[in-house]
């Protein structure tokens, strides 16, 4: 299959569409020329893989230079394809950055040219170019629609998608390539080749749903953006991402599913230790609909003013559901802690956590907000009660924020006492211990374990259901937990009323 190798540069297309040509890198399959020692001989199952592999590539290399081809030189390419294309506000430098091609609406154009060229009917058809009928005569898969290639990271093809250009509605709109020993889905990203280098360049990643979200928003000038296209994000997607930078951000359509799929994209990214953001669109705009729409600088405008910290968007969706219904309202905030508690790294979970607490209103000001209302009511006293309001104290009214924790009925310590787990808990501390013969030593602590282990011994649980669920979440052990959430976990599991542990044996000074 390897005979096509010589083929370079019969074809006389106006723009590059070969492989940029990288060191130790085949230029025709694309990809790292493996170099082995005799010792490290392959097995044959070994040998064929990497002769279909090979063969595969070959075949997508050719076929992309042949739609290209098509798309250009071609009357039916130009008319139909090529203006195509030109309607949807893609310059000619952006179809052919993007080497966007055609493939005649003729049945089996492709298919013959491809035979005729030597490659073997079984190969066309694991790359996924032709299908058979039943008396073995082959039809091309992509008859009639124009091409997007789905390039590896070192720029070679090794899948394509592929629109129709019937409006007929019973048509899918788009077919993409089968999997092969080449093209992985749940592992490529469409986009990621043209992405890389700015995707490094800014730490941040945008991420698409689609073939023309990234085409659009790169010729706007925004090329750090890639498309999960073809199945819904996967961790080896956010995992490819996180190889580049430390923060993905999830645009999404301004409709209610894309809300929804972006809430199922953000638990996936926080898993992996990214940090999530999250920018939506108007109602009925996705991101190549506005960039179509827009100047170059309203898009980024839009990008940087309206990306928002997953946790806010999160709550700020759920919130505005559950209204003032105390059930709903605890449901959201549930499902936020749990978001939180998929975060693996300990600082970043912490600051989360501190956010979270204060979307609870357990925060900082909570206690002198109390105060506040204490010498409120005696000021009113003081003037007699019924004293019309000063403008100054209705605004300081106003202002103050409204104690939701106390709507849910906690009693007042045990809020301090969240409030210090959630602000504190990560911070380590010296906890002097007196041992048996009097004598003190001092052991490191977290201020979580320390409370944890407090509460254990005096056999203390949460009254409120729902802060001894933000407990139990927030002290469940992620992959490497830390001893406190450890030691956190074994004591929120413990039913109320059940003895001291056994093994506790520290007697703090305290
Ligand atoms: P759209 O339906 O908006 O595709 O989906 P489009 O080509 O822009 O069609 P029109 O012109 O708006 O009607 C947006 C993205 O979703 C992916 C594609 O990547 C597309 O770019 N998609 C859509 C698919 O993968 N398969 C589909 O069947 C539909
Ligand atoms: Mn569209």
């Amino acid at each position: 299959m390897l005979r096509l190798r010589g083929s370079w540069g019969q074809h006389h297309l106006p723009h590059q569409t070969r492989a940029p040509q990288l060191r130790g890198v085949d230029p025709v399959v694309g990809q790292a020329v493996q170099h082995r020692s005799p010792e490290e001989e392959q097995s044959p199952e070994q040998e064929l893989e990497q002769t279909e592999r090979e063969s595969i590539a070959v075949v997508q290399q050719w076929a992309l230079n042949w739609s290209v081809e098509h798309l250009w030189t071609t009357d039916e390419g130009k008319r139909i394809a090529l203006s195509y294309f030109h309607e949807r506000g893609f310059t000619d430098a952006t179809i052919k950055t993007f080497q966007l091609g055609y493939v005649p609406d003729q049945g089996n154009a492709f298919a013959t040219a491809a035979i005729a060229n030597g490659f073997n009917p079984d190969m066309l058809e694991k790359a996924g170019w032709i299908k058979r009928r039943e008396d073995g005569t082959p039809w091309d898969f992509f008859a009639g629609r124009v091409t997007f290639p789905i390039l590896g990271l070192s720029g070679q093809p090794i899948g394509f998608g592929a629109r129709t250009l019937k409006s007929d509605k019973k048509l899918p709109k788009y077919f993409n390539s089968p999997e092969s020993i080449l093209y992985n889905k749940s592992r490529s990203l469409y986009g990621i080749y043209h992405a890389k280098k700015s995707i490094v360049e800014q730490g941040l990643c945008y991420l698409v749903e689609g073939y023309t979200d990234v085409i659009s928003l790169h010729q706007a000038g925004i090329t750090n953006v890639v498309a999960s296209s073809g199945t819904s994000l996967t961790e080896d997607q956010v995992r490819l991402i996180k190889r580049y930078a430390p923060t993905v951000s999830i645009l999404y359509d301004g409709d209610a599913a894309g809300m929804k799929a972006s809430l199922r994209g953000i638990d996936l990214v926080l898993k992996e230790g990214l940090n999530v953001k999250v920018v939506t669109f108007p109602e009925g705009e996705d991101p190549d609909s506005y960039a179509k729409g827009h100047s170059s600088s309203e898009v980024k405008a839009h990008l940087t003013e309206n990306a928002k910290d997953f946790l806010a968007f999160k709550a700020e969706l759920l919130m505005a559901d559950s209204g003032n219904d105390p059930v709903k309202k605890a449901a959201a905030i549930h499902e936020i802690v749990e978001s939180v508690s998929l975060v693996p790294d300990l600082v970043l979970r912490s600051l989360y956590i501190q956010q979270c607490s204060s979307l609870l209103q357990v925060n900082e000001q909570a206690p002198d907000q109390r105060d506040e209302q204490v010498l409120r009511k005696q000021y009113r006293k003081k003037l007699g009660g019924d004293a019309a309001p000063t403008e100054e104290r209705l605004a300081a009214d106003i202002a103050a924020p409204q104690p939701t924790v106390e709507d849910l009925g906690t009693t007042p310590q045990e809020r301090d006492l969240l409030r210090m787990l959630l602000s504190y808990g990560h911070e380590r501390i010296m906890v002097p211990i007196q041992a048996e013969d009097g004598s003190t030593t001092e052991e490191e602590s977290s201020v979580a374990e320390l409370m944890f282990e407090l509460l254990a011994v005096d056999d203390i649980l949460f009254d409120d259901v729902l802060f001894r669920e933000i407990c139990r979440i927030t002290a469940t052990p992620a992959t490497s937990a830390p001893p406190w959430m450890r030691s956190a976990t074994s004591v929120m599991n413990r039913k109320v009323g059940a003895p001291p542990r056994s093994t506790y044996s520290r007697r703090s000074t305290y």
